[in-house]
């Protein structure tokens, strides 16, 4: 993500837990992605190309598009666009021509038509999956965990018991309701190596080992280890019992 969308990402601030109802509940209409297109090809194709696969601009359809926007709120997406797109004239098209032209994004990606437009409500309540559904998130995601901080002699610092990561736009810090969040959040069955903890600044050790705890950083997947660069590491429980 270059400078520019980070800040616009940031200044949403608030994340809570992404939306379970996603966006293959059909979340916009034939007719507005068909407006969409045009207002595409009129405002967004000289960068991102006729058939979004990028020209000047990233490419809007595919993996590696969706995989910087996925398993987030729809609106994450959605603001980014309103706020910083068209790149020479950001801001500058209507809200109404904002929402038809994330329609036809939709669309492009594959993601079926229903019978209600997109509203922005129905961008806040919904999230943003490719058209399998909801996946475990990519390599260099930055994520939150909820797990039990495990110590492996000689083999190192593990998460264990932990949940299904979710996207989180700071990883350095948590929000008093993320930790409540967090406390609530079940035990999973993941399995992460975390690693940098001793780098972390006041790491409490003795405090935080053997009890449940957030661990916020970036996810790296590679083959047999998943692994959580850690850089927020705060207990949310007392003990691990499941
Ligand atoms: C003048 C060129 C230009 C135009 C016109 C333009 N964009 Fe972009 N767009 C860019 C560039 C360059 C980036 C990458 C910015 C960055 O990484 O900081 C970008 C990034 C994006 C992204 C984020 C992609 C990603 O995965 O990181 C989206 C979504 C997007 N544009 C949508 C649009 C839409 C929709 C329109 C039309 C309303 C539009 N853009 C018009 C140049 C343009």
């Amino acid at each position: 993500m270059g400078p520019l969308l980070l800040v616009a990402a940031l200044s949403c601030g608030r994340l809570h837990s992404s939306p379970t109802a996603t966006v293959l509940a059909g979340v916009y209409t034939p007719a507005q992605a068909r407006r969409g297109r045009q207002i595409f090809k009129d405002q967004c194709a000289s960068c991102h190309g006729v058939d979004l696969a990028g020209f000047s601009g990233p490419p809007l359809k595919g993996t590696i598009f969706l995989d910087r926007w996925r398993e987030f709120p729809l609106e994450v997406l959605f603001d980014l666009i309103k706020t910083t797109m068209p790149a020479n004239n950001a801001g500058g098209l209507s809200h109404a021509a904002y929402l038809d032209v994330l329609a036809y994004l939709l669309e492009s990606n594959e993601i079926p038509a229903g019978s209600k437009e997109l509203t922005d409500q129905v961008a806040a309540g919904t999230r943003l999956v490719g058209k399998d559904g909801p996946q475990p998130l990519p390599t260099s995601a930055q994520v939150s965990a909820v797990g039990c901080l495990t110590l492996d002699t000689g083999n190192g610092w593990f998460l264990t018991h932990a949940s299904e990561p979710e996207r989180t736009f700071d990883t350095f810090e948590a929000t008093p309701e993320e930790l409540k969040e967090a406390a609530a959040t079940p035990f999973g069955d993941e399995l992460f190596r975390l690693a940098n903890i001793d780098d972390l600044p006041h790491f409490d050790r003795d405090g935080l080992v053997d009890n449940k705890v957030e661990a916020k950083g970036i996810l790296v997947r590679q083959p047999n280890n998943a692994r959580i660069n850690v850089n927020s590491l705060v207990k949310v429980g007392s003990g691990c019992d499941q």
